[in-house]
């Protein structure tokens, strides 16, 4: 990750903010700026301006989460046994196109189809296939990225399908737990690290193994931006949250081992070390002057 020092302050009180708010500075951005420079002189991570939303950016990113919610909700009435990954990501790219949206994993450095489709001990990045047929007792991450207008949104739930054991679905609702306790964390001038412990501390508590190697990310103007978000941090670590920052919640929570592998033939497929469950919720979450916006679920 790399995070930049907060900008020098160079704007004076009269003039219209950077923004784009057409506000006067010091009726705008100033306050915010002035405390990301005074973190920043004590040596904490601060958010260069580029990673701070605009107004307008916001509302373009707003529109994208939208579009991204309505796919993941049109794509859970088809969350059925006998369904193949491949019909669900045809149905996402169909989808997405009838909304004007473009499905953002399409061609991602080299990633060959329009969603991520996740079963049981696959962690992450699942590649859409004929060959994976769902079944009952599954448990199914499906991870959506939508690029709309020039502005990207992600999210991904889990789904049952048939009947799932109780340690899965156990695994399921405790995932979906540390997304919540993650989000409760975001308001500005928090910590990322917060968010992370809070969801390590949840998820240990329930016996379960947090993924380190893959994380979070701002989102927003790209796809992947700073910063990377890690879920085993400790508290009072890593940026400071400041209004207009971008990114998503979406620790892997796993039943065994924290280990993960990457498939060596497609070089996406993560799956655990161990073979056990692995659980995952995304949701993209805005730093709000107040608190935090919960964009997409
Ligand atoms: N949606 C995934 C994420 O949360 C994106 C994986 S990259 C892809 O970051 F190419 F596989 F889509
Ligand atoms: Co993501």
């Amino acid at each position: 990750m790399t995070v930049e020092r907060a900008p020098l302050n160079d704007m004076s009180r009269n003039q219209e903010c950077w923004c784009g708010s057409g506000h006067k500075y010091k009726k705008c951005h100033q306050e915010i700026d002035d405390l990301i420079s005074r973190y920043a002189a004590k040596g904490y991570a601060t958010p260069p301006r580029s990673l701070l939303k605009t107004p307008s950016q916001i509302q373009g990113i707003r529109e994208s989460s939208k579009l991204n919610i309505g796919i993941l909700d049109f794509i859970s009435g088809h969350m059925k046994a006998g369904v193949s990954t491949q019909e669900l990501d045809q149905l996402v790219s169909q989808k997405t196109k009838e909304l004007g949206g473009i499905p953002a994993p399409l061609n991602y450095k080299g990633y060959p189809k329009s969603v991520c489709i996740s079963i049981n001990n696959v962690v992450c990045h699942g590649i859409p296939s004929g060959r994976d047929i769902l079944q009952d007792g599954d448990i199914v991450n499906v991870d959506v990225s939508t690029l709309y207008n020039g502005f990207f949104s992600d999210s991904s739930r889990m789904f049952l399908i048939g009947r799932v054991s109780a340690d899965k679905q156990k695994l399921v609702t405790v995932a979906k737990e540390c997304v919540e306790l993650g989000i409760q964390q975001v308001r500005p001038w928090s910590f990322l690290g917060n968010i992370g412990h809070a969801v390590k501390t949840h998820a240990r508590k329930n016996g379960y193994s947090v993924v380190k190697d893959i994380g979070g990310h701002g989102i927003g103007l790209q796809f992947h931006e700073d910063p990377w978000v890690s879920y085993v941090t400790r508290a009072k670590t890593g940026m400071v949250l400041a209004p207009g920052l971008v990114f998503t919640i979406e620790p892997m929570i796993n039943m065994g081992t924290a280990k993960v592998v990457v498939d060596k033939q497609d070089n996406w497929t993560v799956s655990t070390a161990d073979g056990k469950p692995s659980a995952q919720w995304e949701s993209m979450v805005l730093v709000t002057p107040d608190g935090c916006e919960v964009l997409t679920y």
